[in-house]
């Protein structure tokens, strides 16, 4: 069955942090994931509403399948849609969740403020070439980027760059490889991503799920506030 049935709602999920963060939201919506991906190797999961399904991709295919129709709607980090452009995507809400930052980070013994100060160019190793390329130009910093996959905390420490861009959270993993975060980029958060034709097509089943997940950001959002009184 593709995405394509009208009477069928796909929603794209990437397996960890997202998956797990956003299971209570769609449990507060009503809707009940009926496999464990920690346990299953399916990658289509059905849930309680027969008309409801979750397919699991990689996180930075999540834009990719939802503005292509290969799923109604998704969730995905704000890194990830910005790096991949959101073209054909509607975002209509902040599920604030899996917050993080997105952050330069240094070794411990390389003066960074320095090296901006005196205009050096600097070698920028990162997965997210668009944010790099975009923040270092608003502050005139010159910059040679090196696209890396994975693991950037090794390239300061290797001599393959000066520093890097990525996605910083507890912050103990640049404190394990003795980095630094010098600058902080943006707040990081994952948002509902939903492809504009399904919108249309499909309104009265996506509308009763967006409603029911801006409800449930809200509840959560209330309980939240509660407790930190
Ligand atoms: C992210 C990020 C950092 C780490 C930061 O990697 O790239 O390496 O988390 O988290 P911390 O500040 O809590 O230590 P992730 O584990 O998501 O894997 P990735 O390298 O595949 O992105």
């Amino acid at each position: 069955m593709s995405s394509q049935d009208r009477s069928m709602i796909t929603l794209a999920l990437s397996k960890g942090r997202i998956f797990d963060e956003t299971m209570p939201l769609l449990k507060a919506a009503g809707l009940d994931v009926l496999e464990n991906p920690e346990h299953s190797r399916k990658l289509i999961l059905p849930t309680n509403r027969n008309n409801i399904r979750v397919v699991l991709v990689r996180a930075s295919d999540v834009p990719t399948y939802v503005q292509y129709g290969g799923a109604d709607l998704g969730v995905t980090g704000l890194d990830t849609l910005i790096e991949h452009g959101s073209e054909g995507l509607y975002q209509p809400l902040d599920l604030q969740i899996a917050k993080c930052r997105m952050s330069v980070a240094a070794h411990e013994a390389f003066d960074y403020a320095s090296a901006v100060k005196q205009g050096s160019r600097l070698k920028i190793a990162t997965k997210y070439i668009n944010i790099a390329r975009e923040f270092f130009a608003r502050k005139g910093v010159h910059v040679d980027l090196v696209k890396l996959y994975g693991s950037m905390e090794l390239a300061p420490l290797t001599g393959l760059a000066d520093a890097i861009v990525d996605l910083v959270s507890t912050g103990n993993t640049l404190k394990a490889n003795h980095l630094i975060e010098v600058e902080q980029i943006m707040p990081i958060s994952s948002r509902l991503v939903i492809n504009q034709a399904a919108l249309k097509l499909k309104q009265p089943l996506i509308r009763e799920l967006l409603d029911a997940f801006v409800v449930a950001v809200n509840e959560r959002n209330s309980a939240l506030n509660e407790s930190a009184r």
